[in-house]
């Protein structure tokens, strides 16, 4: 089975040029000025598009147990979901919770993914404790093809965990090259807050914000920060979301901590107004950290421009409106976290950050594809156009004018917090490993098809 893609501008993390592209299998095998297709291959005609590595999104809920409730997405709906938008890898938070066996949630997993997955996918093993018998198995998980684990500063009494753990994960990440993702929210203060503002009356999800200011992102940073210093471990900051705790980030990058930075795309285009709407509407725009003033939008662009934040990712975590959400309608700490976008991620990193000038177009594949896949040792298989690499391309149309709507979208969730936003431009023709698995906006890949993808450790 073969695939050409003809005649597309491709556009690469570094460089930018006309060409054919033709896959054999899985692989893209041969790039060249103008490729004869053999008899019985595929043609996508590209002419006038761009071509783009396939999109990674490093950071995705689809099974996750949360605030007495479920995500809503699955994978046969979640990686449909991602294929549309371009998205042909992701990444999952594997997220037992503290009384969880590490392994045995490992596989829980896995079990949701496996025969049902239509893109590539792996996990951050999620470390909510730490001892002797969680020690052993976050081995095996490694051994397993895992390179990252994911934290919780947050979360208390879920998923958080206290300094000791803290330190003996960083020390066993250091000791096996993993990278360590983190939330860093400082959790006392958001407990602390959240009971003053509830006794004070103040219930509506716009308390949200209150109970979380910068101030308690940046702490967590700070922190994590400081205990990755001590121990010289590798860490990546996931949904960094305003300047104070970017402030904080990169002052440790300077003094030589290791440190990766992920801002959302909900935070480079929302901002806290949303979650101020009327009517309990504000509660479509919780999640933690929580959006922010505007002012912040710029910094997180430029930061992307000039390299400071290396990915942007979703935090894919959907939750209904009408089902959902209310858990929370007279207490705003029980209104479920989580703003859906993994459909919607490369569509509008596109529309608001080339479409608008704000990055480039080597920035806006870097970010979400090709610096994801180096972060977490999925590179040069992903991320990457060049023979070798996984057939993982994305057909992009830069004319292409649509609107966002929940009634069209593929995520599993009852609303858009993008509702009506036009789009300029978007993934038009999406393969994976060399199988069209999208088109104009509808699936056509195949459930299952999808491989867990064994990542080596090399953050030593
Ligand atoms: O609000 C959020 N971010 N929900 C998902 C869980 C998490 O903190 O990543
Ligand atoms: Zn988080
Ligand atoms: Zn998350």
């Amino acid at each position: 089975m073969s695939l050409l893609i003809k005649s597309g501008e491709i556009v690469t993390a570094d460089s930018r040029y006309v060409a054919d592209i033709f896959c054999e299998g899985e692989t893209i095998t041969r790039i060249d000025r103008s490729i004869t297709p053999p008899p019985g291959c595929e043609v996508v005609d590209a002419r006038g598009k761009f071509v783009f590595p396939g999109f990674i999104d490093p950071h995705v809920h689809i099974y996750l147990p949360f605030m007495g409730t479920f995500s809503k997405d699955t994978y046969v709906t979640g990686s449909q979901a991602a294929l549309v938008g371009g998205t042909t890898t992701l990444i999952e938070m594997c997220c037992p919770a503290r009384k969880d066996d590490a392994l045995a949630s490992f596989d829980l997993w896995m079990s949701q993914a496996v025969g049902k997955s239509a893109c590539d996918f792996s996990f951050h093993m999620g470390v909510t404790k730490f001892d002797a018998t969680t020690e052993a198995q976050l081995r095996e998980i490694v051994r397993r093809g895992i390179s990252s684990f994911k934290i919780f500063l947050a979360y208390k009494g879920a998923f958080g965990i206290d300094d000791t753990e803290l330190y003996q994960t960083l020390k066993l990440a250091k000791e096996l090259g993993v990278v360590v993702t983190a939330h860093c929210e400082n959790e006392t203060l958001v407990a602390e807050r959240c009971k003053e503002l509830l006794a004070a009356g103040k219930t509506d999800p716009a308390q949200h914000h209150e109970s979380r200011p910068p101030a308690v992102e940046a702490e967590g940073v700070h922190h994590l920060m400081t205990f990755a210093e001590l121990t010289g471990a590798a860490t990546y900051i996931v949904h960094l979301s305003c300047k104070e705790a970017l402030d904080q980030a990169i002052a440790a990058r300077q003094r030589g901590v290791r440190v990766g930075i992920e801002t959302l795309i909900q935070y480079l285009t929302l901002d806290k107004t949303y979650a101020e709407k009327p009517n309990f509407e504000g509660a479509k725009y919780v999640m933690s950290p929580p959006l922010r003033d505007a002012r912040n939008q710029a910094v997180l662009w430029h930061g992307l421009r000039d390299g400071l934040i290396n990915t942007v990712a979703t935090d894919h975590a959907p939750f209904d409106f009408e089902k959902q959400k209310p858990m929370g309608r007279d207490d705003f700490t029980k209104i479920p976290n989580g703003i859906p976008s993994l459909e919607e991620r490369v569509n509008l990193l596109y529309t608001h950050g080339v479409a608008r000038g704000r990055i480039d177009l080597h920035t806006f594949v870097n970010v979400a594809s090709t610096a994801v896949a180096k972060q977490f040792d999925l590179f040069p298989r992903k991320g990457a156009i060049q023979p070798g690499a996984d057939a993982d391309l994305v057909v992009f149309d830069p004319n292409y004018r649509g609107v966002i709507s929940a009634k069209t979208q593929h995520m599993n969730v009852d609303y858009s917090a993008f509702e009506g936003w036009p789009l300029e431009g978007r993934a038009s023709v999406v393969t994976v490993r060399g199988q069209v698995a999208a088109r104009d906006g509808k699936f056509t890949g195949t459930l299952g098809r999808g491989q867990f993808l064994q990542r080596k450790p090399s953050h030593f």
